[in-house]
């Protein structure tokens, strides 16, 4: 119980997007407890919950309006503490996202800083100048907003998420009683937000090249992260390790550019793990992907921080439409949804093979494709707002979820239509359907999460993508064009794919007992 989140699977929920309990067309807390049985029988040891803080959801709530409470269109503190209580019951743990980068322009600290004006102690808290530098937003266009009174204030993402002042005390005295607040009602961690952020460069100069990346610059990677961070691991061990939920962990949202961006977070008392997003950033090449998770092995080695595997989130193309176009796809007749179906299945045995966690996001289990032909009407994210929908966002990835039916909704909720729009023709991906059906990829991961081997990595001489764990576990994914023979083997354990004459075919994942 003591360390739980070294190795654990933990599975994301979209709020907004997972279930719908009082047919507003948008998720809740009382969907989620509905759906409580369904993650119990899937296996997950945790679940980490996007954002469901009071927001104008001008960016899906990562514009954060009140750190300690819950948005009506979600429930109320009473609904998360039941939510929390149940999952218990279930030995599943909760893990809340806080978002210490930025927060929403409705926030009322923001707001008495508008109101107080320039030179005010309130305009301290956040990132006030009387000139704009050239920053550039993450999400297109200029990182700075003016205000009425002529100053502007920094904002990385939209202008309606402005950035905290870190390097005011004040702010992370703020921050302090939140992660507490969280804690102490009994959550089992944190997935932190734009962990790489924070801190800025105090001379805020103006840059050679302004276009966003995740490479360290005077915006992210500071070096004064790594001390701050070791101040919440210190609050995360205050709390006890020997009763449920076992010890208290955060797990930090870490991009770089290169992997070797990480390397400061991977030290001794650092925030306990640091995302791998890495996997889902390399190609479907066994090379790449080869590269990637020796890497990611290499970096954790010798700290007691760990690297949690993902192949999606709510950020990122779903699975299925990234391995199953050549390019980026821009619309859904771009994706060959068989193949990248076929791909994702792999991945996923990949994935929950792999030593260390595995973070599952809401829908991965089902296969979903990403939802490309939203109609412009109808999106949401700030990001395909900002670029005039030169960048798609990512409202195909956080699609309502289909439990059942032939029909929109697909039972995400009882009233007539969700908060986005789903596609036709997911029928057969339905939770109801695939329960039905044993090959489904929803039985796929319910057998993998359950079978996941223990044991140390090793890779498996002779092929491009092999390892083996311990003494008698091999996982073998194939990404070449030609099939290829299996080695020795007692008997398999599970297949991303149909395995018959004693050959892995292409685009197929196996996992095997060796004799
Ligand atoms: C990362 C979150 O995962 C993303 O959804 C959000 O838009 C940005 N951070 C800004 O909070």
């Amino acid at each position: 119980m003591t360390q739980w989140w070294r190795d654990a699977v933990v599975y994301q929920i979209y709020p907004r997007s997972f279930a719908d309990g009082n047919g507003d067309g948008t998720g809740d807390f009382a969907g989620a407890l509905a759906r409580l049985p369904y993650l119990a029988e899937l296996g997950v040891d945790a679940v980490w919950f996007s954002p469901f803080y009071p927001s104008p959801l001008a960016d899906g709530g990562y514009d954060v309006a009140d750190y300690c409470d819950v948005d009506p269109r979600f429930g109320t503190l009473a609904d998360f503490d039941a939510f929390l209580a149940a999952a218990a019951g279930h030995g599943i743990r909760v893990i809340v996202d806080i978002v210490p980068n930025h927060c929403s322009t409705a926030h009322p600290a923001f707001q008495a800083a508008l109101a107080a004006g320039p030179g005010s102690p309130e305009r301290e808290l956040f990132i006030f100048r009387d000139a704009p530098n050239n920053w550039q937003s993450i999400f297109g266009g200029p990182a700075w907003t003016q205000t009425p009174d002529g100053q502007w204030y920094l904002h990385l993402f939209d202008s309606s998420q402005p950035d905290w002042n870190w390097a005011n005390p004040a702010v992370p005295a703020m921050f302090e009683k939140v992660l507490r607040f969280w804690l102490d009602r009994g959550v089992a961690g944190l997935r932190v937000d734009v962990a790489h952020g924070l801190f800025k460069d105090p001379e805020l100069p103006d840059v050679p090249d302004p276009t966003p990346s995740d490479r360290p610059s005077p915006w992210f990677h500071r070096p004064e992260l790594v001390a701050h961070y070791a101040t919440w691991r210190a609050i995360l061990d205050s709390y006890p390790a020997d009763v449920f939920p076992g010890s208290r962990t955060a797990v930090g949202e870490f991009w770089g550019d290169e992997i070797i961006h990480l390397e400061p977070y991977f030290v001794p008392g650092g925030m306990p793990q640091a995302f791998n997003f890495f996997l889902f950033q390399s190609a479907w090449d066994a090379a790449a992907l080869r590269q990637t998770i020796t890497a990611s092995i290499t970096l954790a080695e010798g700290s007691d921080v760990v690297a949690p595997w993902v192949i999606s989130n709510h950020d990122v193309m779903r699975p299925v439409s990234r391995y199953g176009a050549p390019a980026p796809a821009r619309s859904d007749a771009d994706v060959d949804v068989a193949l990248g179906t076929r791909r994702a299945r792999a991945a996923a045995l990949l994935l929950l093979a792999l030593p260390g966690s595995a973070y599952v996001y809401q829908g991965e289990e089902l296969g979903l494709p990403e939802f490309l032909d939203i109609p412009a009407a109808d999106r949401d994210d700030p990001v395909f707002h900002r670029t005039g929908g030169a960048r798609l966002g990512r409202d195909g990835c956080r699609v309502p979820l289909p439990w059942s039916g032939t029909a929109q909704p697909y039972g995400f909720g009882e009233g007539p239509a969700a908060w986005l729009p789903q596609p036709d023709g997911w029928a057969e991906l339905t939770v109801e359907a695939q329960l039905a059906d044993p090959a489904s990829t929803l039985e796929l991961y319910r057998a993998a999460i359950a079978a996941r081997p223990g044991g140390e990595f090793a890779w498996l001489a002779g092929y491009d993508l092999a390892f083996t764990r311990g003494d008698g576990f091999a996982c073998l994914v194939n990404l070449g064009r030609e099939a290829v023979p299996l080695p020795v083997h007692a008997s398999v354990l599970l297949a991303s794919g149909t395995i018959a004459g004693g050959v892995l075919p292409q685009d197929t994942a196996v996992w095997l007992r060796l004799s």
